[in-house]
């Protein structure tokens, strides 16, 4: 597969069943309510400040999306910012540059929007997206920690 034969564009509400179906084959689950409510708040609230994108083929098969969500003013942030929190590629075309496309375009995309920072939260024992969002230029966060506790 020529890397220049995938195009980047805006998630639609019709990308549903690709995007369910790429979750699937990457994690060997279905999860479709967590896409249902997803979507929801993407596509039919009237809020939605369009980010999450999809790689087509050639032949306008989806084959990987990221989705992310703004955070302006949210939650006492001052700072403008916003988050990744689902990135996928269809396993039969990984490691061919579409997850990197994907995020370049997604970055070109906030940067126009006036964000400054992207965050987002990966498993350190996944070393997958570890190097995936390594490769991407993101670092530990200096000023924010992730707080847990057992219960
Ligand atoms: C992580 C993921 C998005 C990367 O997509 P991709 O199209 O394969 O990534 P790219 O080909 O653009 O890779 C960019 C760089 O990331 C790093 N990388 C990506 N996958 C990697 C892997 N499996 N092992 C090591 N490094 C990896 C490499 O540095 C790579 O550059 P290189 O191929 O020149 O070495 C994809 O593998 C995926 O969907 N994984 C599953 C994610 C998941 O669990 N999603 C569930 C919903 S959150």
């Amino acid at each position: 597969m020529n890397k220049n034969s995938i195009k980047i564009r805006l998630m639609e509400d019709e990308d549903f069943e690709a995007v369910v179906r790429i979750d699937e084959k990457v994690l060997n689950i279905s999860r479709p309510e967590y896409y249902e409510q997803k979507f929801e708040k993407l596509f039919r609230t009237g809020e939605y400040i369009p980010t999450s994108l999809v790689a087509e083929s050639e032949n306008r098969t989806v084959v990987g999306f990221i989705m992310g969500e703004l955070y302006i003013g949210e939650y006492g942030i001052s700072r403008e910012g916003a988050a990744v929190d689902t990135v996928g590629v269809d396993p039969a075309y990984q490691r061919q540059g579409i997850g990197e496309k994907l995020m370049n375009e997604f970055v070109e995309h906030l940067k126009d929007l006036g964000i400054q920072k992207i965050n987002t939260l990966v498993d350190k024992n996944d070393s997958q997206m570890m190097l995936y969002f390594g490769a991407n230029k993101f670092s530990p966060s200096k000023t924010v920690i992730n707080l847990e506790r057992s219960i």
